[in-house]
């Protein structure tokens, strides 16, 4: 290791190398599950798994609700790699660290990454248990210098200075509507900026109200610094905001965000966004 901060290319290649010698599957689309979401990967068939204590190098998950391994298989018949459980900067981790899994994924020849989260919605037209498609973030980590591209750039993966104006694909994008459409699931299919907050604390109502001035319709502590390293190599993205709560906006409100209600409601649309997600794999 080159530091705290960074890996040198020979730590993601052993890595890819060792899962690499232990599966056969060779999958070109990697899923990351969020909270409350790794259903997607008990769905895969002909499984390898592989628990991240395993995995050289491999960073180990700590929040509660989370397993923590990846597994390799089938999803309506295209291989794919699912992390089941993924890793937050309110753990402690540095962006790194957090993103390390991405290129271990473009070095077993991964080209598209699917990245799923629960959030909190920002939107005042937005309802609880709605599926944000997420076409843009706001990097707000990266606003305080936790850019997971902070440090010494490896040209083997990408560019020093890297464009962000197109990150999440748009063929990708109009996929996952036209499909929601032939679901019926348009009713709670929505479009907008994903914002992340570091955590682990919820938003203040003064932050809640700033972030809807600055453009943002969902807000998590995750996502994007996957999404800035993903983009940096070279992956498709696409990208699904669970909405599990309203983000509290005024100071007579009753309600408070917690965690409890946060699992609570992905369970309920988790289903429907988990066959979102199986039936686009035939058309990517
Ligand atoms: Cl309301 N805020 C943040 N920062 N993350 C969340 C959330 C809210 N709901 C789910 N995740």
């Amino acid at each position: 290791s080159t530091g705290e901060c960074s890996y040198t290319f020979e730590e993601y290649e052993e890595t890819a190398n060792w899962l690499l010698e232990r599966t056969e599957h060779r999958p070109k689309i990697a899923i990351i599950c969020g909270s409350g979401l790794g259903g997607l990967a008990d769905q895969l068939a002909e499984r390898s798994v592989f628990p991240y204590t395993e995995i050289p190098r491999f960073p180990q998950s700590t929040v509660e609700g989370h397993d923590g391994q990846l597994v390799f298989g089938k999803l309506n018949g295209k291989s794919c790699v699912c992390m089941q459980g993924r890793f937050h900067m309110y753990e402690g981790y540095s962006a790194a660290k957090v993103t390390y899994p991405v290129r271990v994924f473009r070095l077993l020849g991964v080209e598209i990454l699917i990245v799923t989260n629960a959030a909190g919605g920002l939107n005042p037209t937005f309802n609880v248990g709605d599926i944000m498609l997420i076409k843009d973030h706001i990097n707000m980590p990266g606003f305080a210098g936790m850019n997971p591209l902070c440090g010494q750039n490896d040209e083997r993966f990408g560019l020093r200075f890297q464009c962000m104006s197109n990150a999440y694909d748009q063929d990708l994008l109009s996929l996952a509507q036209k499909t929601a459409q032939a679901h019926g699931y348009t009713a709670f299919l929505q479009k907008g900026v994903y914002c992340m907050l570091a955590g682990p604390t919820y938003e203040t109502v003064a932050e809640g109200r700033l972030l809807q001035t600055l453009g943002a319709d969902a807000v998590g502590m995750s996502t994007v610094p996957e999404v800035v390293v993903a983009h940096h190599c070279g992956l498709r993205i696409l990208g699904f905001s669970l909405i599990t709560n309203k983000v509290v906006t005024d100071y007579e409100s009753r309600k408070h965000a917690n965690h409890k209600e946060v699992l609570e409601t992905t369970q309920t649309r988790s289903q429907d966004l988990q066959e979102l997600v199986r039936s686009m794999l035939a058309k990517m």
